[in-house]
């Protein structure tokens, strides 16, 4: 019922928009036939292939464009998506498609149970590297302010900084006024997170470096600001690809989401290469920042 009437109002429909159209056309010829009588074929030839040359003409400059692009697209991705630093200046950044580990049983080195063979893995890493030095004139563009902490003159001058993807590798604590002097000590939380997991925390408690060497209270503290600064980072550059199912279990299949997928990654290697290369000498000599000058902001408390 629904149906038959369904059908009858679209073949009416369709019947009047052909009527409508084909009244229009039958205008347009009539008026066409009137006014312009057999306008040359030969200019309609020409405008064809004039268009035709057009045509090939873009075609070809649009592959031209396309075989460049091609070339500098992960250029122009890394600065159109990252912030600035000397890095992307330095290091040739690609973008590669990765699988993902993401096995649930079959655990990889990074996931072992606290040891020195994790820990290795972890600093291979290069979780627990120095600052690097950015130069004045990069400064700004790497987003420091002016009145930021300044490496001393005769020391080069410059700023102290560390590459915000090994910090959120490593979780480091920076507290800004002694990132140097106590850097090695007491400030560094290697892979925190991973350290505090309830089956670890016993072992690196009792080892005491690092961040366990402090009180349980700022401990917390550090624990919760490397997870709430990979919750940032997870949220600034969310992940869109997705995650489909795959069957287990020949004898009684069952749909399990697949977790070893592909994804497009910066070549890791060669930035963490980078940040290797280009540490601030091991020992520091004790005026090796300068002093904050008059007018530099100095906080009240730890931003
Ligand atoms: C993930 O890592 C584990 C341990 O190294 C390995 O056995 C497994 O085959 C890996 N899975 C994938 C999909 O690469």
């Amino acid at each position: 019922m629904y149906g038959d009437w369904y059908r009858k109002e679209y073949k009416a429909g369709q019947n009047s928009q052909g009527e409508q159209s084909e009244t229009l056309l039958s205008d347009t010829e009539s008026s066409d036939s009137r006014q312009k009588p057999r306008r040359s074929t030969i200019s309609r030839c020409g405008i064809t292939v004039l268009f035709l040359a057009s045509l090939c003409v873009a075609a070809g400059l649009g592959a031209w464009l396309g075989s460049r692009w091609h070339i500098g697209a992960d250029h122009f991705c890394a600065a159109h998506a990252s912030q600035y630093s000397p890095i992307r200046k330095d290091v040739d950044i690609t973008y590669n498609v990765i699988r993902f580990n993401g096995s649930l049983l079959k655990e990889n080195v990074y996931r072992q149970d606290a040891g020195p063979d994790v820990d290795a893995a972890w600093a291979s890493l290069g979780v627990d590297y120095r600052s690097v030095m950015i130069p004045v004139d990069e400064a700004a563009k790497s987003g420091l302010l002016a009145d930021q902490v300044k490496i001393a003159d005769k020391y080069g001058g410059g700023f102290p900084a560390n590459m915000e993807g090994l910090h959120q590798l490593h979780c480091l604590v920076n507290n800004g006024h002694s990132l140097l002097t106590t850097f090695a000590d007491k400030i560094v939380d290697q892979n925190l997170l991973r350290k505090s997991l309830y089956y670890n925390f016993d072992h690196y408690h009792a080892l005491g470096e690092g961040a366990f060497s402090n009180s349980d209270h700022i401990l917390r503290h550090h624990v919760s600001h490397c997870l709430d600064i990979i919750r940032q980072q997870l949220m600034c550059t969310i992940d869109t690809g997705v995650l489909g199912q795959v069957w287990w279990n020949p004898s009684w299949p069952e749909a399990y989401v697949d977790f070893n997928t592909q994804h497009k990654c910066k070549n890791f290697d060669a930035i963490r290469q980078w940040a290797e290369n280009h540490q601030l000498p091991k020992d520091i000599p004790f005026d090796f920042l300068q002093p904050p000058q008059e007018g530099d902001t100095i906080y009240e408390h730890i931003p």
